[in-house]
């Protein structure tokens, strides 16, 4: 008999977790204005809210912790996390910020004025509001299969280079100041993009004298696609898929809290020393020193080992064969789910799922509040609410896609969990045909809304 799979790491450290009724799950919910953001982590029973910054470190990490340098300047830490990040993309220049959007807002500093145009593969929500918080433009050039749940494709974060090769026609050379390229794409549904198709877009950026970036947070799930799905990498391993990949490009974005297995933390990482030297003084005045930008020693030094961890081939096999488990799981009961499941999240179609709600209701946020108060299940809308007014008009934007994301932290929760998962919505799901009404909004912020958005029941 064929020995099952078991996961290259065993348990060392617990934390417990608090098994609410439903009625209580009821009464926080009214408390928290319909938000899930605005919940108490002890009233959510297994949080899918984000993969980021919610995985468990290594006992390496942590052994790494207590040997943190916190010198303000020059520090060994340092050393070890920019030895590691230029190991692994192979950039010359690297700037540490405490954050993913953090890496945005000084690189952005650097390279975006008000007008400009920066095309990409469904930008990430804080990488879209960092653009128009500056006056420029995100242009989706995401491929259209992205948009059709049930179309399989192996690589559905791929940048049309059709749209892509438009948008550089249309526009001046000086209104693009690059392109963003997000690995996994997050918002297409943790989607991957080919090398083939990196390839594609570095020619075309070539041609036209664009640079080409990399919003990073989930580049070595992104590598492990490759090597599963795409011919000629099957022998490679993570590490020199990644290699690969950035060659291909200028440069990138990193949020740490993702494939950094880290709890917080990012960076930059280019090759123009041009655009290193002007980003490093708006990591001076935003972030902290260049050789910590708001992260402390011992972070550095837990990311350093972060990447290493994450790079490698077993850990990431087990990481994204449990969020396919529960894909698996909810196809087989039925449950309408983007396929091919993604790296870190499973994404729940609500336009499929509950057709009943109108769209002007916020169907996703809908079902995203039935799954907490069913399962004490915390997921994350990313549908209307997300999607934000339009900056010129301030009508809502109703996107192609009505998501409930259900992301699933590194290392953190066993099949257990996936299965209780699975089964509450199999239970929403078999009395779908009872929702009629959703929500609508009290009180919402300009610009990224959803985190403290206010809501009622209809
Ligand atoms: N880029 C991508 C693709 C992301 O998914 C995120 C964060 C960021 C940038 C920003 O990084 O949070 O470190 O500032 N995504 C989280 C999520 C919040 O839940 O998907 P950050």
């Amino acid at each position: 008999m064929k020995l099952p799979y078991a996961e290259p790491y065993k348990i060392k450290v617990v934390e417990k977790l608090y098994r609410s009724t439903q009625e209580e799950r009821t009464k926080w919910l009214k408390d928290a204005n319909y938000n899930l953001f605005n919940l108490k982590s002890e009233q959510v029973f297994i949080d899918c809210l984000t993969d980021s910054g919610t995985g468990a470190m290594s006992d390496e990490q942590w052994a790494e912790m207590m040997r943190g340098d916190e010198s303000y300047a020059g520090s060994r830490s340092f050393v070890k996390l920019k030895n590691t990040v230029q190991k692994i993309t192979g950039y010359k220049y690297f700037l540490p910020t405490h954050q993913g959007r953090a890496a945005e807002n000084v690189l952005f500093s650097a390279l975006v004025k008000e007008g400009d145009i920066i095309p990409g593969n469904t930008h990430f929500d804080t990488t879209k509001g960092h653009i128009e918080f500056r006056k420029a433009h995100a242009i989706d050039c995401t491929i259209n299969e992205a948009f059709d749940t049930s179309v399989y494709h192996p690589f559905k974060g791929n940048v049309d280079l059709k749209k892509l090769e438009k948008v550089f026609k249309e526009n001046p050379k000086e209104k693009i100041p690059f392109i963003v390229v997000t690995i996994t794409c997050n918002s297409a549904g943790g989607q991957p993009v080919s090398m083939e198709n990196v390839k594609g877009i570095s020619k075309l950026c070539k041609e036209y004298g664009i640079p080409l970036y990399f919003d990073s947070a989930r580049f070595a799930e992104n590598a492990y696609f490759i090597k599963k799905r795409e011919k000629g990498y099957e022998n490679k391993t993570i590490k020199e898929i990644a290699l690969e990949l950035f060659s291909y490009g200028d440069g990138m974005t990193m949020s740490a809290k993702k494939d950094g297995l880290v709890n917080m933390g990012g960076f930059i990482a280019l090759n123009d020393e041009k655009v290193y030297k002007e980003a490093t003084v708006y990591n001076i005045m935003f972030e902290g020193f260049i050789t910590y930008g708001g992260m402390n020693g011992r972070d550095m030094g837990a990311l350093a080992v972060g990447l290493d961890e994450a790079t490698e081939f077993d850990y990431l096999e087990s990481r994204i064969e449990q969020v396919a488990y529960l894909g698996q799981r909810l196809a087989d009961f039925g449950v309408p789910v983007q396929q091919p499941f993604g790296g870190h999240a499973i994404f729940l179609d609500a336009n499929k799922f509950v057709p009943t709600i109108p769209q002007e209701e916020f169907r996703a946020w809908s079902l995203a509040m039935e799954l907490y108060i069913i399962g004490g299940i915390r997921g994350v809308e990313i549908g209307t609410i997300l999607a934000d007014r339009d900056p010129d008009t301030r009508e809502n934007r109703f996107p192609e896609l009505e998501f409930v994301r259900l992301a699933i932290p590194r290392r953190t929760y066993t099949n257990h969990h996936m299965d209780y998962i699975a089964v509450a919505l199999k239970n929403i799901f078999d009395t779908r045909a009872n929702a009629k009404h959703g929500y609508r909004i009290i009180d919402e912020a300009p610009i990224m809304r959803h985190f403290t958005v206010k809501m009622a029941k209809i």
